[in-house]
Parts: structure tokens; C-alpha cells; sequence
């Protein structure tokens, strides 16, 4: 079985004031143990207006910066969206494309997605892409083909050897913020079939290769058990993120 370097994905939303979130990138630049660092990659994802401030503070850290979003045509007239060029410039390394919350509260369609996914990894940047069932659709036994479905469509012209600047993030619409957590077993069996979705479009090897994280109410006290499951190569946190005591000790369960 392939060895996949941890993954963890601090998602801080839309919160925090500057001076939080430099603070925040400090307490995490400083305490992240030269141990863990070497066996997992970590990224934090800032609110727009604070990526300069966060990526500035984490200059030279092991923690990589990622922006929640990005447009996918070059710079000009897109009032309100921001390039990636522009999030190049500021050392961002990575954008987060496809959570549920711009799915489902902003509206983007798979077919956005699958543009910003592209002119991502177009521009040089990584990719962590987030996929996910609502309740009622697991209700309904279709969990592993909505996940099928937004990976497909998400990654379609997407050539295999970029596949590994790829991270996806299986987080449930109905675990996201609630404090309800798919159990260790439902996570493992969904990313199971994610991996076998990967399989399918890309062959064994690149789809060994992939990572993927498992987001919706990942705490302190759960991580260790979810990512135990062979397919679960890491977590994208959101509240939890919000403390370095609680994300660094998600990012040590990792490791
Ligand atoms: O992207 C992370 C996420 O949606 C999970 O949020 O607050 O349930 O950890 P939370």
C-alpha cells in the first residue's frame, strides 16, 4: 500500500478580525512541533482579506497558505472576485474549491467548479477540492454516487500527472458545523468508494496517490479515530481550526 503524507486543512471561514487571524497563524508557525512537521502537510485557509497578513506570518513556516476561493478568468473586469494570479503574489500556494457552502449558500455548479479547479492547477497552484453529500441524499443510499458524480465533474480535463497537486476533502453537508461526525466507519466507507471513483477515471497508481481529507466536526477527541481509516489521509477543519491548541493537536493526531 502507498504511503500519502497527511493532509490537514484549517478552514477558518468567514471569521476571525486581522489581528486574530495574525495571531492566530503565529501561535501556529510557533507551535508546530519540528516532529510532526516533517510527517504531515498542513495549510491554513484565511478570509480573503487576511491572506497578505497570514502568509506573511507564515513566511518560511512548514504551514502552507491557501485562499477559501478564487475566479478562474485571468485579471479584469470581475468586480467582487479575486485572480489567481493575484493570490500567487501573495505566496498563496493553494485554493480550496467546491465546499458545500458555496455549493449550496453562493450557488456554484459543478461546471464553476470544474473552471476553478483547472485554472488552479493551470496556474500553478494546488487544489483541495471538496465533495459531499447532503442528509437526505444519504438518507436516500446515494452518498457514494454524489461523491462520484462531484468528482467526475470537478476534475473532468484535469490530466493525471496534476492529479497529485490534487487534495480532495469528503466532508458531509449534514457534519459540517453541527457537531455531528460521520462515524469512523461511514468516513472510511466513503472515502473507500471515492478512491475506487478515482480508480476509475485515473487507473490504480494516480488514484493511490490522491489524498483525501475528511471535514465535518473533526475535534481533538475524534481525529485519532477517524483517521484511522486506510482512506483517510487527513482532515479539513473548521471550527476546530479557529484554536491552534485544538488544530495543532488535530495536526499531531495526523502525524
Ligand atoms: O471545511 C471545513 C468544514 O466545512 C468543516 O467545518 O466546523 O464542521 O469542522 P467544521
Amino acid at each position: 500500500t502507498p504511503t500519502r503524507r497527511p493532509h490537514i486543512g484549517g478552514n477558518w471561514k468567514m471569521n476571525l478580525t486581522l489581528d486574530a487571524a495574525r495571531s492566530l497563524a503565529a501561535a501556529l508557525r510557533d507551535g508546530v512541533a519540528g516532529a510532526t512537521q516533517d510527517r504531515v502537510d498542513v495549510t491554513v485557509f484565511p478570509a480573503m482579506p487576511h491572506l497578505a497578513a497570514v502568509a506573511d506570518t507564515l513566511k518560511g513556516s512548514p504551514i502552507a497558505v491557501g485562499a477559501q476561493n478564487a475566479y478562474f478568468q485571468p485579471d479584469g473586469a470581475f468586480t467582487g472576485e479575486t485572480s489567481l494570479s493575484m493570490l500567487s503574489d501573495l505566496g498563496v500556494a493553494s485554493v480550496l474549491v467546491g465546499h458545500s457552502e458555496r455549493r449550496h449558500v453562493l450557488g456554484e455548479s459543478d461546471a464553476l467548479v470544474n473552471e476553478k479547479v483547472l485554472a488552479a492547477l493551470e496556474a500553478g497552484l494546488d487544489v483541495t477540492l471538496a465533495i459531499g453529500e447532503k442528509l437526505e441524499q444519504r438518507e436516500n443510499g446515494r452518498t457514494d454516487a454524489v461523491n462520484a458524480g462531484q468528482l467526475a465533474l470537478g476534475l473532468a480535463g484535469v490530466p493525471a500527472e496534476r492529479l497529485a497537486r490534487v487534495t480532495v476533502a469528503y466532508e458531509p453537508v449534514w457534519a459540517i458545523g453541527t457537531g455531528r461526525t460521520a462515524s469512523p466507519e461511514d468516513a472510511q466507507a466513503a472515502h473507500a468508494a471515492i478512491r475506487r471513483a478515482l480508480v476509475s477515471l485515473y487507473g490504480a497508481d494516480a488514484a493511490a496517490g490522491v489524498r483525501i481529507q475528511y471535514g465535518g466536526s473533526m475535534k481533538p477527541g475524534n481525529a485519532g479515530d477517524l483517521l484511522a481509516g486506510a482512506d483517510v489521509d487527513g482532515g479539513l477543519i473548521g471550527g476546530a481550526a479557529l484554536q491552534s491548541t485544538d488544530f495543532l493537536a488535530i495536526v499531531s493526531a495526523a502525524a
